[in-house]
């Protein structure tokens, strides 16, 4: 008897979004602490900014692993958004029918997909202008550079409202994977997934809160640093040109 064949389109669409979702969570969770190394002192943000241009691989800075690795998140960004404008059609139908069955009532999984859904089209734009800079001029990050951005080149709303965005869409996306795919699911769903809500808030807050700090750094050191001499930063202890 012959088979019909069945199509695994949806499903391979729905592994890459869930894929691609968990390497950019983890990702935006190492990137806002690394950055918050500022919050220590400036001297240990250039550290970790030569960590990055693989000076202490090679001995030497190469900006240009920076621009990769903001390629490569790029490419992955935009996988994992044309995947979700793919979907929004049977999304969004989904979304209206549930709507009108359930009038009245608070369906909590609705709200959070219209959270993904917004904080997700702020993303496309702010994102890619954010990747687009960091793949562009990949020397310019260090402790003067960035707060230089920060406050000087008026990143400073855009980057508050990215922080917020991917914050929001991260934990929330982290916290639909785990009901997906059941991740650490005892015997009692119900249990763990109120579990699963309390850590994604506390999750959301905590970053909120680290990255709103970072970000005051940055302002406080562009605003008092004299930015005249165009020195970039001068290390005490690593001996180099740039930054
Ligand atoms: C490899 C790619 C990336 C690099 C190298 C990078 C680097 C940086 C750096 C150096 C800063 C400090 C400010 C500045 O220098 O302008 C910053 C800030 C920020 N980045 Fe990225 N970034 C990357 C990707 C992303 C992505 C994909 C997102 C989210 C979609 C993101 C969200 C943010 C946010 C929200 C801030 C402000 C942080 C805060 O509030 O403390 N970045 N990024």
């Amino acid at each position: 008897m012959k088979q019909e064949k069945l199509d695994k389109t949806p499903a391979r669409l729905d592994f890459t979004q869930s894929i691609t979702g968990l390497i950019l969570a983890i990702f935006i969770m190492g990137h806002i602490l690394f950055e918050a190394s500022i919050l220590i002192s400036k001297e240990m943000m250039y550290k970790v900014t030569i960590m990055f241009e693989g000076y202490y691989f090679f001995g030497e800075t190469y900006p240009g692993i920076v621009s990769f690795l903001a390629g490569a998140i790029f490419v992955i960004f935009i996988v994992h958004a044309a995947i979700a404008l793919r979907k929004f059609p049977d999304n969004y139908r989904q979304h209206k029918t549930m709507k009108k069955h359930a009038l009245g009532m608070k369906h909590e999984d609705t709200s959070l997909w219209l959270i993904q859904l917004s904080t997700g089209f702020i993303m496309f734009f702010i994102g890619s202008v954010h990747l687009y800079m960091m793949m562009s001029e990949p020397s310019d990050i260090g402790p003067y550079a960035s707060s230089h951005r920060v406050v000087h080149e008026m990143l400073a709303p855009l980057y508050i409202l990215l922080l917020f965005s991917v914050i929001t869409h991260a934990f929330i996306g982290l916290y639909r994977l785990a009901l997906k795919w059941g991740f650490m699911e005892g015997k009692n769903t119900k249990v763990s997934r109120a579990r699963y809500k309390v850590l994604m808030r506390i999750f959301i807050v905590v970053y909120i809160l680290l990255g709103m700090a970072s970000l005051a750094k940055y302002i406080s050191i562009g605003l008092e640093h004299d930015f005249s001499d165009g020195v970039k930063y001068k290390s005490k202890t690593i001996k180099m040109e740039n930054h």
